[in-house]
């Protein structure tokens, strides 16, 4: 049997999965809950302004108020991603995602409080908290995940961060519905409804085991490392395992922990910190967070009568396709339903344009918008959300893993920034025909996946780095995705 074909889906490792993606569902749920009360909190905003100051609020101060309290959740997101490495070598990946819960119960508290307070200020600085936690949370659950996976379930169960995310946009979107808690009264307990999950993750995350690998690897700790195996995998004989986890454990001893500046100069890495990073902006510049981010307006531009509803059928489509994708990602791969993915959101994007474009002399040009969008979602769900979150702990070792996650979470949370806070104002300028500047990064994406990046499905860890490594011997001659793939592994399955 090959290193981690083992296929046992056993309790332990589902409760470890479950309990860490928690974190994902913390960062959806952020991402989404904003958008829907809009309106509500911004009357709370000129109310408190009428109070201190006796005035009604400017129109441009509300929307600077208001862009600030959405995108400053990114600013936090940027910082928190990249001080991943700061906690993961130190506390250990369990215990980073435990510590980083106080954030969770801060930030709940400043937002659930904020009414109450007549504090739009606490509002703010709550969402920058909640933003740091999920940064954090989007370097040590997907790191934490792919420690702890069977290698033949590593992209399956990678898949779950996402899943996580979606599910939270999803809550997020139908509790931010005015009849549930997206009205007057409940709008803070829509915010600080975080505390219930900060809860539950605290009291779940001290039953999952610490990452086997942190154990023997960081820690020299051989025999908890193999007790741990032996209760994730459910079976006695962790050999295989513990074999390939030695293997790369030696190969740390050479490289020992990179730090952030180690990893930019080495030309080891240069090739997979090349695809990361681009994996990562491909996810974001594909342009899905315009739509999450605004889909009520632009649903509304298109004609669509309840943008609302529609609104959430795309959070559903967005759900049902990560399920999709968690199901095929070990058997077609990561870089075929990437390049699947990149294209069916380009000819979406154009379906899109078109609906746009003609809606003035085609009134059921609507509909189309409507399927435009959703396919748009569907596509992106199959490869460009979930694998570039969880393809970076397949392209780097131990040894630079954490800090190649700080690189990779910085890329994708500062482009999701530009684009959430850029996007208005370039639709203005372009109207119908703004969805194309999505179009042609993608299509450039699909260029750079198709020549850059090699297929990881069922490779251990150490095959994958390894065929980096010669690479790099070589001089980077040897780089073609085919080539790095004939390296190191033969195919497995
Ligand atoms: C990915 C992105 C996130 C986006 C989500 C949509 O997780 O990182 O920014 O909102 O997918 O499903």
């Amino acid at each position: 049997c090959r290193p981690g074909f083992n296929l046992r889906i056993t309790f332990p490792l589902m409760l470890s999965v479950g309990t860490a993606v928690i974190g994902s569902l913390q960062f959806g749920y952020n991402t989404g809950v904003i958008n829907a009360p809009q309106k509500i909190i911004e009357k709370f905003i000129n109310e408190t302004y009428f109070e201190r100051y006796q005035e009604p609020i400017s129109k441009t101060t509300l929307t600077a108020i208001w862009s600030v309290a959405v995108s400053i959740f990114s600013v936090g997101g940027i910082v928190g991603s990249f001080s991943v490495g700061l906690f993961v070598n130190r506390f250990g990946r369990r215990n980073s995602m435990l510590m980083a819960n106080v954030l969770a119960f801060i930030a709940a508290a400043l937002m659930g409080f904020s009414k109450i307070a007549h504090s739009w200020e606490m509002l703010i600085v709550g969402r920058f908290v909640v933003g740091l936690y999920s940064g954090l949370s989007t370097g040590f659950v997907p790191m934490y995940v792919g420690e702890i996976s069977p290698t033949a379930l590593r992209g399956a169960l990678g898949t779950f961060h996402q899943l996580g995310i979606v599910v939270g946009i999803l809550i997020a979107q139908v509790f931010g519905m005015e009849a549930i808690m997206g009205n007057d009264d409940l709008w803070p307990l829509l915010l600080g409804f975080i505390f219930i999950l900060a809860l539950i993750q605290c009291i779940l995350l001290p039953l999952c085991p610490k990452s086997p690998r942190f154990l023997l690897i960081n820690r020299n700790e051989e025999n908890k490392a193999k007790a741990v195996l032996k209760k994730l995998r459910g079976t006695t004989d962790v050999s295989s395992d513990m074999q390939e986890m030695k293997e790369e454990s030696r190969q740390m001893m050479r490289e020992k922990k990179v730090t952030i500046p180690e990893l930019f100069r080495s030309h080891l890495y240069r090739q997979p910190l090349l695809i990361a990073v681009v994996l990562q902006l491909s996810q974001q510049l594909s342009g899905i967070n315009a739509v999450f981010y605004y889909s009520t307006r632009i649903f509304e531009k298109a004609g669509v009568e309840q943008p609302v509803y529609a609104t959430i059928g795309a959070g559903v489509v967005n759900t049902a396709f990560t399920v999709v994708s968690l199901f095929i990602v070990e058997r077609a791969g990561r870089r075929s339903l990437h390049m699947l993915g990149l294209l069916g959101m380009a000819v979406s994007a154009v379906l899109m344009t078109i609906a746009m474009a003609l809606l003035d002399q085609l009134k059921w040009m609507s509909y189309l918008s409507i399927v435009a969008i959703f396919a748009f979602v569907a596509f992106f769900e199959l490869g460009p959300g979930p694998i570039p979150w969880f393809i970076v702990a397949e392209l780097f070792s131990q040894g630079p893993r954490p800090s190649a996650f700080a690189v990779a979470g910085f890329s994708n949370w500062t482009a999701n920034f530009i684009v959430g806070m850029t996007f208005q104002y370039v639709e203005e300028l372009c109207g119908p025909y703004v969805f194309i500047i999505f179009t042609v990064l993608l299509l450039f994406f699909l260029v750079f996946t198709y020549f850059k990046v090699p297929e990881t499905k069922g490779r251990t860890f150490d095959e994958i780095t390894a065929g980096f490594r010669q690479t790099a011997a070589t001089g980077g001659e040897k780089n073609s995705p085919e080539e790095l793939n004939s390296l190191g592994a033969d195919s497995p399955l």
